[in-house]
Order: C-alpha cells, then sequence, then structure tokens
C-alpha cells in the first residue's frame, strides 16, 4: 500500500485534531457580504472571467473515445463542440458557423465525418476546417481557410475533458495549473474507469450556494442527519489550501483506529471522503471505493446548473456489483438533494434582506479559501 506525504499529513493531522477534541479552523470568522450573491455587476464578473477563462470539466475521455466522436456544451451562455478528428486530436470550437452564425450541431452527442451547418451547408471537418460551401459560384474570392471554426482550448487530464470557454489570447499551461492536485488525481486512474451513471439537474439558486455546499463538513450531521452523518467524523475534516485550489479531507469514523497501527501500514483512501475542488467549479469526490466528478456552472444570477459523473474502477461483472452500485448512487442522490434544497431555500430567502452578511464559521475554511480566491480571480490575480 502506498501512501504520499500529503495523505500522511492529513491522517495525522486529523489524528492530532481528535485527540486534542478540536477541529481544523482559520484564525477569524468571516463576514461575507450577501451582495456577491446578489449584485449583477458581480454576477457578470463571475460569468466572464471564471466561465470564461479557467477550465472547466464538461466530459469523461470515454465520450470523445474515437475518430469521429463529437459532443456539444451548451450551459456556458456559449455553444461549444468538442471533437475527435480523424488525426485522433481532440479539439474544442464554438459551435458556431462562419457563414452567417447557426449553430452547426444540436445532438448532445454522436459520431460524423463532418459538420454541415442546416441553414445553407457550409460543410466543417471535425478539425474546424471549412471543407466546403454549396454553390461556391457566389463566395468568389472568399478565402475558406480564414473561415475554419473558431477554436477554445481544451484538455484531456486525469481522464477527464477541461475547456475554457472562450478564446485565449495566451497558451494556457494546463498541468501547471492542475500541478497541486496533479499526485492525487492521477493515482485515481479516471481514465481507466467505468462511467456508471452521468446526470444534469437544474437548480434554482446561485452557482455559489451550490459551491458552498461542498466546501464544509460542518452542515453534515444537520443537513444530511438521517444519511451521511454517521459515515464521517462530525466537523472533522482537514483542508489544504493550494490557493485557488482546496483538497477538503473528511474523515470516516474508523480513521480513528489508524492510531493503533504502525503507520507504514496507514491507507488514506479508505478512510476519507475527499473533495478536491479545482477552481473555479470542478470537484473530484472521492469516495472508499467510487468517484463523484460534478461541476457547477451558473445559468443566471439565481439559477445554475449541476452536472455530475459517476465512475468506477470497472463496469459491474455481476448483479451484486450492479446493485451494491446503484445503492451508492441512490444514497448520493438523497444526500445532494438534501444539500440543493438547502440551497434553493436560501436564494428563496436571499431578497428578504435578513442578512447584510453571511457569517463564516473558523472551521467553515473551505467558504473562506473559495470566496479569496473567487475575489483575487476577480481582481486579477489569479490567472491560467
Ligand atoms: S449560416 Fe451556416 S451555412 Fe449559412
Ligand atoms: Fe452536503
Amino acid at each position: 500500500m502506498t501512501i504520499s506525504a500529503e495523505e500522511r499529513h492529513l491522517i495525522q493531522e486529523t489524528l492530532r485534531i481528535a485527540e486534542q477534541g478540536t477541529t481544523h479552523m482559520v484564525p477569524e470568522v468571516m463576514y461575507n457580504p450577501t451582495t456577491k450573491y446578489t449584485d449583477p455587476n458581480q454576477y457578470e464578473a463571475e460569468v466572464n472571467t471564471l466561465f470564461r477563462n479557467f477550465p472547466i470539466i464538461i466530459g469523461h475521455v470515454s465520450d470523445l473515445a474515437e475518430a469521429g466522436d463529437f459532443m456539444t456544451h451548451d450551459h456556458f451562455g456559449v455553444p461549444i463542440v468538442v471533437t475527435r478528428a480523424h488525426d485522433g486530436v481532440l479539439r474544442a470550437f464554438l459551435n458556431v458557423c462562419r457563414h452567417r452564425g447557426a449553430k452547426l450541431t444540436k445532438e448532445p452527442c454522436g459520431k460524423a465525418r463532418t459538420l454541415s451547418c442546416p441553414y445553407h451547408a457550409w460543410t466543417y471537418g471535425l478539425d474546424g476546417k471549412l471543407r466546403g460551401i454549396p454553390q461556391q459560384f457566389g463566395f468568389d474570392g472568399v478565402d475558406k481557410s480564414k473561415l475554419g471554426l473558431v477554436e477554445l482550448p481544451v484538455f484531456e487530464r486525469f481522464g477527464l475533458i477541461w475547456v475554457v470557454p472562450s478564446v485565449q489570447d495566451h497558451d494556457i499551461d494546463i498541468d501547471a495549473w492542475l500541478k497541486p492536485m496533479a499526485e492525487q488525481l492521477t493515482s485515481l486512474d479516471m481514465g481507466n474507469q467505468h462511467v456508471f451513471k452521468k446526470w444534469t439537474l437544474e437548480k434554482k439558486m446561485s452557482w455559489r450556494f451550490l459551491l458552498e455546499a461542498f466546501q464544509e463538513s460542518y452542515h453534515f450531521c444537520y443537513a444530511h442527519r438521517d444519511t451521511a452523518c454517521a459515515g464521517y467524523l462530525d466537523n472533522q475534516s482537514v483542508q489544504l489550501n493550494f490557493d485557488p485550489h482546496v483538497r477538503h479531507a473528511v474523515p470516516l469514523p474508523k480513521v480513528l483506529d489508524l492510531r493503533e497501527q504502525d503507520p507504514e501500514t496507514w491507507d488514506y483512501r479508505s478512510n476519507f471522503m475527499t473533495q478536491n475542488y479545482i477552481f473555479p467549479a470542478n470537484f473530484v469526490q472521492v469516495m472508499t471505493d467510487h468517484i463523484y466528478v460534478h461541476t457547477i456552472i451558473p445559468t443566471g444570477i439565481d439559477t445554475c446548473v449541476f452536472q455530475c459523473m459517476m465512475l468506477i474502477s470497472e463496469a459491474p461483472q455481476t448483479e451484486k456489483a450492479e446493485r451494491y452500485f446503484q445503492k451508492n448512487y441512490d444514497l448520493i442522490r438523497v444526500v445532494f438533494e438534501e444539500d440543493f434544497e438547502i440551497g434553493e431555500s436560501i436564494q428563496a430567502g436571499l431578497n428578504a434582506g435578513a442578512n447584510a452578511n453571511f457569517v463564516f464559521g473558523t472551521y467553515e475554511c473551505g467558504l473562506h479559501f473559495g470566496q479569496k480566491a473567487i475575489d483575487a480571480a476577480l481582481a486579477g490575480k489569479i490567472k491560467v
């Protein structure tokens, strides 16, 4: 069994705070103005910065495994098509025709040799090149090589597909960006895992309330009293701030048994649920034997979309295995729904004016880290 220095530190820190009867904390309570959730200018800045210039997970590599595969994505308010061209290269484009702007394909995914516009049938290769203009004599002098699809940055890392939803004027160093999380994400081998479930939900709340549901474990034994509470040590999580990414380790009660065990035999994964927050809106939530990858995308100041996939090490080989993972899936849907209900209730009460600020407790560390990182990114201090 191998354990990284970081995992060993997380275990030691968990045992230390349990021993001292305390929990992991930042020095001071933070008062977060509710205008951060209600101000249309704030919202616009968040969309235009966080959801245009940072990599967001939109799929698993199995979604685009073969040459000719494509998928579309519309939730950013920017129509995107991602393709695996016949040269094997993954590319992302604005799903917008260069003639007069029609959407090239409405299909969520599929297989194609070319993308042909429904309006006047201009045809593009999956490499984005404009191949054909019907009745070309009317476009004499038009340089086809200048009218390829507009390309967006896209990456395959850790078995996931990451897109940056706007044209960038510089190269993005995705590896430098993800480096603080790379050791753990590599060890999960997500590219070779099986997508057991995949779902998308539209929610009536600011994307920020949904984000915050995954940034602290203080709420587990209240909001999830009959579901997740018993599975974890109450409010005993440890958060590592990689500014802006955060690793949030939530211990299972059995982690305390490690006190009696030789540290050389310690195992991290079987003793923790881990929320790996990858700025600004991606989570890789690692359970002991499966993984949820979720992304939160704003669709309005008070609406958002939650996209999730459940990864398991291989397609279930037996009915028992199928039932086991189905049961886990059913449970997480209930747990997430408990979070969604609360988030929507916050949104519904937001304009009542009860709170000029929300109060972030000292052990709600992820809320502090998250808000500070968003503020820094909006101020131009965090860039990919
Ligand atoms: S808008 Fe696409 S071919 Fe005319
Ligand atoms: Fe929750």
